[in-house]
């Protein structure tokens, strides 16, 4: 059975399938083409966090392919302690075609795959963010064209984002860089993991936001403090103060840079507006294409090919 759990578990020829089907699927959806490709499916939504666009995204892409879906806070379904994980994840997966999560410990995620019998989908956990790093693909894909040889500079923590962004760049042939303070960028050991998946990987940290993104064809930034993290806040601020990019960093970059943010964003913390709503900026593509995404992410977990 397959799951969209990790980029870890993609390969590249996964990646350019379902990029592939979310690309044909929003061509057909923006003609005003709606194939009810998914008549009857059932999506499950469990989250522990808020969220507007990966709720919303799912939620859409499922409706307008014909299937439907529900939302469930973590004590709607019973994971405050009601009952125990593999029995939620059992009882859902009988119902559910597709169950999104969006947890504070990848562990619900593992513990869902290990028992609800159906595709799990990983709606952000404190791991990675994998369906946020596959449609920034496709709007990369659409923004510069081929993937392969293009640069993404990370600027900001090395969070699930950057986690799930620097595996999805090995596995599309671009190169990866982040820049961000010593103790905030990635674990050698998940580098490692990325090296021994694509050994041709090229990925690379510095403490210098400049040099990072000099050469870069798009400069990326998340928060600073992630959503559990917000007793941080007051020392990120202070650590993370020298990477914000603005538009003296975006100078930096070649002149065809694009800017990108996943969002939401903490206006004038580790992004400026003059950058965030500028002519360089993708961040409401990149917002978009979440939707286009998950319509390819479900398509292809259920092997079902668009006619
Ligand atoms: N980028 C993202 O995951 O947004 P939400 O937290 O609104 O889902």
């Amino acid at each position: 059975m397959k799951h969209f759990d990790s980029m870890v578990r993609l390969s590249s020829a996964d990646v350019s399938e379902i990029l592939k089907l979310a690309a044909d699927i929003k061509s057909r959806v923006r003609q005003g083409d709606r194939p009810r490709l998914l008549g009857g499916r059932v999506m499950t939504l469990v989250f522990e966090k808020p969220s507007l666009r990966t709720r919303v995204s799912f939620e859409a892409a499922v409706a307008q392919l014909g299937g439907s879906s529900l939302f469930l806070t973590n004590a709607d379904a019973g994971l405050s302690g009601r009952e125990s994980v593999a029995d939620v994840a059992r009882v859902l997966g009988t119902y559910s075609d597709w169950i999104v999560l969006r947890t504070f410990s990848h562990k619900l995620v593992d513990q869902f795959v290990q028992h609800a019998g159906c595709p799990v989908i990983n709606g952000l956990s404190d791991q990675g963010h994998p369906c946020q790093a596959l449609s920034d693909l496709l709007t990369l894909q659409e923004t510069l064209g081929a993937l392969a040889g293009k640069t993404l500079a990370f600027v900001g923590d090395g969070n699930n984002v950057a986690r799930s962004l620097a595996v999805a760049c090995a596995l599309t042939g671009m190169k990866f860089t982040l820049a961000a303070p010593a103790g905030y960028q990635l674990a050698a050991d998940f580098l490692e993991i990325i090296k021994q998946k694509v050994p041709t990987a090229e990925l690379s940290q510095t403490t210098d936001p400049r040099a990072a993104v000099a050469g870069a064809d798009a400069v990326y930034t998340d928060v600073w403090a992630s959503m559990g993290q917000e007793a941080e806040q007051d020392k990120r601020k202070q650590v993370f103060a020298p990477y914000q990019v603005n538009a003296a960093l975006m100078a930096r970059a070649p002149k065809h840079a694009r800017f990108m943010h996943c969002l939401p964003a903490r206006r004038n913390m580790e992004v400026t507006d003059e950058v965030l709503d500028g002519p360089s900026s993708i961040a409401i593509a990149q917002a978009e294409n979440r939707m286009h995404a998950a319509r390819g992410i479900l398509l292809w977990l259920l092997d079902v090919k668009s006619p």
